[in-house]
């Protein structure tokens, strides 16, 4: 546990990489592997991240993150994007994978499959994208996590223009918003901020305890 705290106080939102540093394929994948298995509500991974590796587009990026130098200098970058559509379709859909992946009967997943779509009947499709969202973020906060212990320097982003990112990634036809960009690799040996102190609120001002 020591160590794992020692990490999340080493992490930080990286402002400066290294720009000759790259995260090899093995380690990228392993990210990656750690991503994909984020937990969702209902298991439904309402999300698809995209790997900008096109050096152009990355630029582009970076005007649409107001210049955040992090978008090109990093050595990998992700979109983290939410489908569109949270409908009972995408429930359809997940319903004959699992059925697939489990080699089962799909009606033995009816009573799943009801549940799943009353709870999402009635509700309006912004805070159906609202839901969607708390998985992405979640996880988002599996990744940085990860990262941390591997000695893996990230920084997560909202601070971008979402619908000039939609619009460069051609997000919309495929059914997808972007929500957050997480760009990877190794801080720079000059960024001022890897040395700076951790602002969070007093053990006492989060945690309220009910005996
Ligand atoms: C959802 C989210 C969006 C963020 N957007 C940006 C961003 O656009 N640019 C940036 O430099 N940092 C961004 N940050 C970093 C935060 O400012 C940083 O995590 C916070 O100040 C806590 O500091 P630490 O992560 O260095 O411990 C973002 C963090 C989160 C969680």
């Amino acid at each position: 546990m020591k160590n794992i705290i020692e990490a999340l106080k080493w992490r930080y939102a990286t402002k400066k990489f290294d720009i000759d540093k790259k995260i090899d394929g093995e380690t990228f994948e392993g990210l990656l592997d750690a991503l994909r298995l984020s937990p969702s509500s209902y298991g439904l991974q309402p999300w698809k991240f995209i790997i900008v590796k096109n050096k152009e587009m990355r630029e582009k990026i970076r005007e649409a993150a107001y210049g955040q130098s992090q978008t090109t200098d990093a050595s990998h970058l992700l979109v983290f994007a939410n489908k569109k559509n949270i409908d009972d379709n995408l429930i359809d859909e997940y319903i004959n994978f699992v059925a697939k992946e489990k080699n089962i009967d799909i009606s033995n997943l009816d009573g799943f499959s009801k549940m799943m779509k009353g709870s999402f009947k009635g509700r309006t499709m912004e805070d159906l994208r609202g839901w969607a969202s708390c998985q992405l973020y979640l996880a988002a906060g599996n990744l940085l996590t990860v990262c941390a212990i591997s000695g893996i320097d990230a920084c997560p982003m909202e601070g971008f223009d979402k619908a000039k990112l939609d619009e460069l990634l051609g997000l919309s036809s495929l059914d997808l918003e972007s929500k957050m960009i997480i760009v990877l690799g190794y801080r720079s040996v000059d960024d001022m901020d890897a040395a700076g102190k951790k602002i969070r609120f007093a053990k006492e001002d989060v945690f309220i305890e009910i005996n």
